[in-house]
């Protein structure tokens, strides 16, 4: 090899480093999520394989069945994906899926969706190959890396498969039979009915969704199987993981699998919490969860405003609310995962059919809070409108790879600003003018700006005056250079960040997107990941102006050790500190300070333990029994919602439960308390109850409430 390809190669190396070691801040990746069977065949070899024969449909009209995608396919298609500008794809759940047609008849219904696991630990056969071997996924894998794109792996851990018919919920351990629906001697489900009540917060998490044998995480052999087959999508590769159905998983054992996650190696996490909008009733779980976990959540909230706005007619003011009251709750809002279509809802075209709503919402998208992702197949403006478009013809068959859509385009040109201008990663949100069919807001990162201004009326154009933005002094292009009809902007000079913009006739359907870049002269941060962490867990904060010498990190004033430094992109290990919430504080070489940002110091790894107490009365509707204690993991003895460990169950009232995560080895302090409807604490007497939590498996502790 000469030398000059040997460089390049180590550069192109670097660059792949790079890209991974800063797999804990996702921020500035745009996710293509692909439904894998629907997307490219690949290797016709995994058609109908052996042992789940009879599943595919090579005519693709049974949309219930196999139609041939397979993880090949997506690594074929990788130069089209990188085209595209995005640096991530979100593939469907890859394990190894229920081989039987689980509709007792005609027509087969198949997983190709892949959310009926039967075995966690090996690779699905229709994706892989007949031996469910990892090759297929780690060719993917390494093609997506050697391209700077990430693999998000689905992963549905609530449950096995079907428990009404096919495989009956059968689940295996890398071959070896576990357990079925009628077969359970180790309770390894729960075995409930199906959850008839959506705010009932028992049944959520312990009653069975929709028929699909429900794991019961509690139970240490369930608990380590599905960690240890996590960790292996972990070492084949899997930079991040998207958490199927996280409301219906045990909320306290999530928190133990993320940690486990975490201490396994760098990642990113995102939960389906359904429906976390701020009107939902158990929003504030939702955001609880999201704020403790460690695991972000796909941001339900703005997908439904931004359907309700670009596919009906709604006013922007219901982006606009829905984004003011997510960010006052979400303590990183910036790391909510947004979307408009996913392989769950009828595709917005199917809604609308209407390009240019289209291209808006995706420009929207791409640019306002959040980590954004595009449903495969938007860019080709696939939809199919049987049944309203509703799944499963949402997910369609991906015809077409063409590159030159103007959709295609968009996505491209607007995940590049993501790469170069940190607003759109890091920044805050404002919104600058606003009527029924005008949304301009702005994105800001100390100095960076991006400014977006759309009109999604089909044939009136607006007359904007007044005005204002962050954006110096100058004259700006349009970024998308036209592509939706957008033009050039002049600032002139303001005072207090709001500088006027001249007045212009925003006409119908329009986008245009003005940016400012500037050189940091302080180190600014914009992220930090995990959230969550005991000491010695790696962890990365990124921005932008760290310089390229090494500065330090500090938690209250003890130092940790710094793993790696560059200008963008800090990773260091939790010192030994108390456990606690602290502001990590980033210094450059010189000590000049940067912002501060949030990261909570668990007390060591986490075991997931179930609490009961018997007998906590009296209580009324609306009265709740929490738990709380000497650790942070136990809420520090806080004694509200959001503080303390709750709120717990009461299927056996007046018992009631609950499992948390607490950390291996430690002794700690608990005590019980009633928050009632209107706020009032009422302690449970005597002293505070004892108990060390094992340092490997479950735990389990009950006691009786003191009078
Ligand atoms: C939500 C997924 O997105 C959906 O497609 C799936 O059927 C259910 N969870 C059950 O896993
Ligand atoms: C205050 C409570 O009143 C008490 O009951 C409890 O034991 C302590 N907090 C925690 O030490």
């Amino acid at each position: 090899m000469t030398s000059r390809r040997f460089s390049f190669a180590l550069a192109a190396f670097l660059f792949v480093l790079t890209q991974l070691s800063a797999a804990q801040d996702f921020k500035k990746q745009v996710i293509y999520q692909i439904v894998t069977d629907r997307f490219f065949d690949g290797s016709t070899a995994n058609d109908n394989p052996s042992q789940s024969a009879g599943l595919f449909d090579s005519t693709q009209t049974n949309w219930y069945a196999y139609w041939g995608g397979d993880l090949a396919g997506i690594q074929q298609k990788m130069a089209y994906i990188k085209g595209m500008g995005v640096t991530a794809i979100w593939i469907s759940p890859t394990v190894d899926n229920e081989n039987l047609n689980m509709n007792s008849g005609t027509p087969i219904s198949a997983p190709y969706h892949g959310y009926d696991a039967r075995d966690f630990m090996k690779v699905e056969e229709h994706f892989g190959d007949s031996s469910n071997s990892w090759t297929a996924f780690t060719n993917l894998v390494n093609a997506a890396h050697s391209n700077g794109i990430k693999v998000i792996v689905d992963w549905a851990n609530n449950h096995s498969n079907y428990n009404a018919s096919g495989e009956y919920g059968a689940l295996y351990n890398n071959g070896t039979f576990m357990a079925s629906d009628s077969n359970d001697p180790n309770g390894y489900f729960h075995h409930n009915p199906n959850i008839s009540d959506y705010n009932d917060r028992y049944q959520l998490q312990y009653y069975t969704l929709d028929g699909l044998e429900d794991l019961n995480q509690e139970n240490s052999t369930i608990d380590s199987y599905l960690k240890t087959a996590i960790h292996q999508f972990q070492s084949h590769g899997a930079d991040a993981f998207r958490l199927d159905a996280i409301k219906h998983v045990t909320w306290g054992w999530e928190y133990s699998l993320a940690n486990s996650v975490f201490n396994q190696s760098p990642s990113f996490l995102y939960g389906e919490w359904y429906n976390n909008n701020q009107y939902d009733p158990l929003y504030r779980d939702a955001y609880k969860f999201a704020n403790k976990s460690g695991i972000s959540e796909l941001d339900f909230g703005l997908n439904t405003a931004v359907r309700d706005v670009f596919a009906g007619n709604n006013n922007f003011s219901e982006i606009d609310g829905a984004i003011s009251a997510e960010n006052l709750n979400f303590t990183w809002n910036n790391d909510l995962v947004t979307f408009f279509d996913s392989h769950d809802e009828s595709r917005l075209l199917t809604l609308n059919n209407n390009n240019n709503r289209l291209h808006e919402a995706t420009a929207f998208l791409l640019t306002s809070r959040g980590i954004p992702v595009i449903l495969y197949g938007d860019e080709q403006y696939l939809h199919n409108d049987t049944n309203s478009g509703n799944d499963p013809y949402n997910r369609v068959w991906m015809s077409s790879f063409n590159t030159s859509t103007t959709a295609y385009q968009l996505i491209d040109k607007l995940a590049t600003l993501r790469q170069s201008n940190d607003a759109l990663a890091y920044g805050g949100f404002q919104q600058r003018w606003l009527n029924s069919d005008v949304y301009i807001y702005e994105r800001q990162f100390f100095n960076d700006v991006v400014l977006v201004a759309i009109n999604k009326n089909d044939s009136t154009g607006y007359a904007i005056s007044g005005l204002y933005t962050a954006l110096p002094a100058g004259t700006y292009t349009d970024y998308l250079s036209g592509l939706l009809g957008g033009f050039g902007l002049t600032v002139t000079a303001g005072s207090g960040g709001n500088n006027p913009a001249n007045n212009f006739t925003l006409p119908a359907h329009t986008v245009a997107v003005w940016q400012s870049v500037a050189t940091a002269t302080s180190p600014e941060v914009g992220s930090i990941g995990p959230t969550v962490g005991q000491p010695g867990m790696t962890v990365t904060i990124a921005g932008k102006g760290f310089g390229a010498a090494t500065g330090s990190v500090l938690l209250g004033s003890t130092a940790a050790a710094i793993q790696s430094w560059s200008d963008t992109s800090v990773t260091f290990t939790v010192p030994s500190v108390a456990n606690g919430i602290y502001q990590a504080q980033l210094k450059n070489n010189a000590g000049t300070a940067a912002n501060t940002i949030q990261f909570t110091v668990l007390t060591a790894q986490l075991i997931p333990v179930t609490f009961t107490v018997n007998n906590a009365t009296p209580t009324s509707s609306g009265d709740y029994i929490f738990l709380t204690g000497s650790s942070i993991e136990l809420g520090n003895w806080g004694t509200t919602f959001d503080t303390a460990v709750g709120p717990m169950l009461d299927p056996n009232y007046p018992n009631w439960f609950l499992n948390a995560s607490l950390p291996a080895g430690a002794t700690v302090q608990f005590k019980f308390i009633k928050i009632a409807a209107n706020g009032t604490v009422t302690w449970e007497n005597g002293s505070n109850h004892q108990y060390t939590v094992p340092t490997t498996g479950t735990g389990f502790v009950t006691v009786s409430w003191q009078y």
